[in-house]
């Protein structure tokens, strides 16, 4: 049985995470979550797991820099794996402020391995995941896909940290011989996504009416997963990955972002009984991100051959399940709304 610290689990894909630890892994494993509840936090996601589990499940409200306190929940719990999801993660703040992305994501990581090694110092081994992405590699051009081969060229400072955090782990790996892995995951959708993001931020404007800001062109390509599919294959990689083993992780699910508006906007039409064209007249093109990576496309084969790892949701139904959960789940979204991310497109809508 694990004695996991997941870091980030009250965020989108941790939350996911936790819920398919305890609803489709078997084995009586434990769960620390550690948060350091930014904007991007719903404490209260983990709330029924919390009641119904609490000898399985604790949560601890901490930021994965402050070494000391991390150290006590490691020492306290007595951890043997972590899996570090807790991340700065949206790129249009990282474009208007990359501090935090800086101190979270490659400080913040460090001090996480610093431990690691500690502890391994001492003779007690902890296993480490870093949850990655796919956006180190940068943009693609042509018609290729990234493997795990392909060089780091980030675009953006949140990109940049992420690769960053990665460099480190895989240098606490030669070095220092730490036990660690790293999966570098293409563009997750589902339940529980901050409503900053492309889906979620276009499935609540299209219910209020409001305009659909496209970037550019809107000819950008991403590469969507169902987020349940990232969790499994990161629970998978935790059971059977090789230490010091990179792993790409992606549904060959290629998109264009305004083919992606224009099928949400079906999808919408068919659940409310409503015209796409009521959604689809609220399309506005805007100035593009800059540095906009034109497209992500992740060849996943290593996973798939080696671990025996598959997708178990197809585009269609991830989309349907995804647009019934925010329909069903509007509170929700008031809730996370009312913190600072209002005052964020504020000021990020007045410099476009
Ligand atoms: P998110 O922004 O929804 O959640 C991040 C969580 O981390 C939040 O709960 C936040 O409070 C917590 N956190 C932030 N700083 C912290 C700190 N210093 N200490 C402790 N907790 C802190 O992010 P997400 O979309 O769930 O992404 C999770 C991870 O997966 C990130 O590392 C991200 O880079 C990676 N990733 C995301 C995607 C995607 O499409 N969302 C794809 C590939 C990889
Ligand atoms: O590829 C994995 C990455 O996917 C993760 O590492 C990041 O944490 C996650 O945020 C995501 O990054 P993206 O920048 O790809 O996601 P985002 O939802 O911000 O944007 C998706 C695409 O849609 C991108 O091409 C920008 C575009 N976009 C986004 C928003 C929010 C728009 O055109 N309009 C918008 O309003």
């Amino acid at each position: 049985m694990k004695r996991i610290l997941v870091t980030g689990g009250c965020g989108f894909i941790g939350t996911n995470f936790i819920k398919f630890l305890f609803n489709n892994v078997s084995g009586e494993h434990t769960v620390v979550n550690v948060d350091k509840l930014t904007y991007a936090a719903n404490p209260e996601n983990l709330m029924d797991i919390e009641q119904n589990l609490p000898t399985r499940y604790f949560f601890e409200k901490a930021d994965i820099s402050d070494i000391e306190k991390i150290e006590k929940i490691i020492d306290k719990y007595e951890i043997d794996t972590i899996v570090n999801f807790a991340a700065e993660s949206h790129v249009d703040r990282s474009i208007i402020g990359p501090q935090d992305f800086i101190q979270t994501n490659i400080i913040g990581t460090f001090c996480l391995l610093e431990l690691v090694r500690k502890f391994q110092k001492m003779g007690k081994e902890i296993r480490f995941h870093q949850v990655s992405t796919d956006e180190v590699y940068g943009s693609l051009q042509g018609s290729e896909f990234f493997s795990e081969t392909a060089p780091y060229n980030p675009s953006s400072p949140y990109s940049a940290s992420k690769a960053s955090a990665d460099l480190l782990v895989k240098s606490y790996v030669n070095t220092y011989k730490i036990p660690a892995t790293i999966s570098l995951c293409s563009n997750n959708y589902g339940p529980y996504q901050f409503p900053e993001k492309l889906i979620p931020l276009m499935i609540l404007n299209m219910l209020e009416g409001k305009e659909l800001p496209v970037y550019g062109d809107g000819l950008h390509i991403r590469d969507w997963l169902f987020v349940e599919d990232h969790c499994s294959a990161i629970w998978m990689i935790l059971q059977e990955g090789k230490i010091g083993e990179s792993y790409n992780i992606g549904g060959n699910n290629q998109w264009e972002n305004l083919k992606l508006i224009q099928f949400l906007a079906t999808i919408l039409a068919e659940k409310t009984g409503r015209n796409i064209e009521d959604f689809t007249k609220l399309i506005r093109f805007v100035k593009d991100r800059p540095g906009h990576d034109r497209r992500y496309a992740i060849n996943s084969d290593k996973i798939r051959n080696e671990l025996r790892w598959k997708e178990s949701f197809d585009f269609t139904t991830g989309l349907r399940l995804t647009v019934d959960w925010y329909l069903n789940n509007l509170d929700w979204v008031e809730k996370v709304r009312s913190g600072d991310y209002l005052k964020w497109i504020e000021i990020n809508y007045r410099n476009r």
